[in-house]
């Protein structure tokens, strides 16, 4: 007869983790799974969790996981009255702003990121006065207050498509100077860069791509675009989160690295196992405050609730729609 922890629903959950998760450990994440399910079904709620989410959360209790412009998408289409974000803020405003009369929470507010906080909405109003008339493309990867003083969102996975959808010469393209470096690369358009960069993704060196290369014969290297140019040039392929996971699930490359977060390599090999994921990686700090504790609290409370100031949330708004139109 199976026992009574084999019967809970972490039990169906662990086989997809246990390449991350030793078994004997398992049991100090179950007691939080089994409850944040429970929570979901009280609360009528969703978990939206980013690729970069520990294997637990992202494995053990997300509704929907993606990239940022996944879970943008996915948000617009959500029925549920609660959705819990795991990830960072940026990503919980851009649920809250897609789904205004929602509840939306984040689990530890504290859940910044490098490139949200290297420009301000002044900043965007200063570039708008030196370049009169230039189009400001805004990463997702912002305050919504930011995001009001531009034209249009971009994500890594649309931002050439973005960029060209406006049909100009040159586009400002913020906050993230090696995305636009990365986008230029690829497109006719000038772009103008501010001097933002992602504190996990400026790390890689193309040095330690070559190094790599050297210690793993074959091996397939996919960066983010985050990542500095020179580095992406020595990459064999780069693209958003999602872009990567799904270069892996259609080539299948024998042995891979992923030049990004390191708990991607970790979700992703679970649907891979026999594949070989080289780890070089780095944590974001940001991504890693949410828990599978501050996520059954958040549903326990119903804190931390993301709400937007009703004078920025309708521009703020209506530049994120604008690149969800885009193709
Ligand atoms: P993606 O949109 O590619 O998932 O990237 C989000 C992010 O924060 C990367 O650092
Ligand atoms: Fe921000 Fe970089 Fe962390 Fe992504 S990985 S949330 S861009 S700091």
């Amino acid at each position: 007869m199976p026992s009574v922890l084999e019967l809970r629903p972490s039990a169906r959950i662990y086989p997809k983790v246990r390449h991350a998760i030793p078994r004997i450990e398992w049991p100090a994440f179950a007691d939080d799974v089994d409850a944040i399910i429970e929570l979901k079904k009280r609360r009528n709620a969703v978990v939206l969790a980013h690729n970069y989410q520990t294997p637990e959360i992202f494995h053990g209790v997300a509704d929907i996981v993606g990239d940022s412009l996944a879970l943008a998408r996915k948000a617009t289409e959500v029925e549920a009255d609660v959705i819990v974000l795991a990830g960072v803020h940026f990503m919980a405003e851009t649920a809250k702003l897609l789904n205004p009369s929602k509840t939306v929470l984040i689990p530890d507010t504290g859940a910044g990121c490098s490139l949200a906080d290297s420009i301000t909405p002044e900043d965007v109003r200063l570039l708008r006065k030196t370049y009169p008339g230039v189009p400001i493309v805004t990463y997702v990867n912002t305050s919504a207050a930011v995001k009001a003083e531009s034209d249009i969102c971009c994500t890594s996975g649309n931002a050439k498509a973005v960029v060209e959808s406006l049909g100009v010469e040159r586009v400002i393209m913020l906050p993230d100077e090696y995305l636009a470096k990365n986008i230029a690369a690829e497109t006719h358009v000038k772009v103008i860069a501010w001097a933002g960069h992602c504190e996990v993704h400026e790390r890689f060196s193309a040095d330690e791509v070559r190094q790599l290369r050297d210690n793993h014969p074959g091996v397939v290297v996919l960066a983010h675009p985050e990542c500095p140019p020179e580095v992406v040039a020595e990459a064999d392929f780069s693209g958003s989160t999602a872009a990567m996971a799904s270069y892996v699930a259609t080539r299948q490359p024998p042995r891979v690295v992923l030049l990004t977060e390191c708990s991607m390599s970790d979700n992703v090999a679970a649907d891979h196992p026999g594949l070989e994921f080289i780890r070089p990686c780095n944590l974001c700090p940001h991504m890693k405050r949410i828990t599978l504790g501050n996520i059954r609290h958040a549903l326990e409370t119903m804190r931390h609730e993301v709400t937007i100031d009703p004078s920025i949330a309708e521009r703020a708004r209506l530049a994120v729609e604008r690149m969800l139109s885009v193709g």
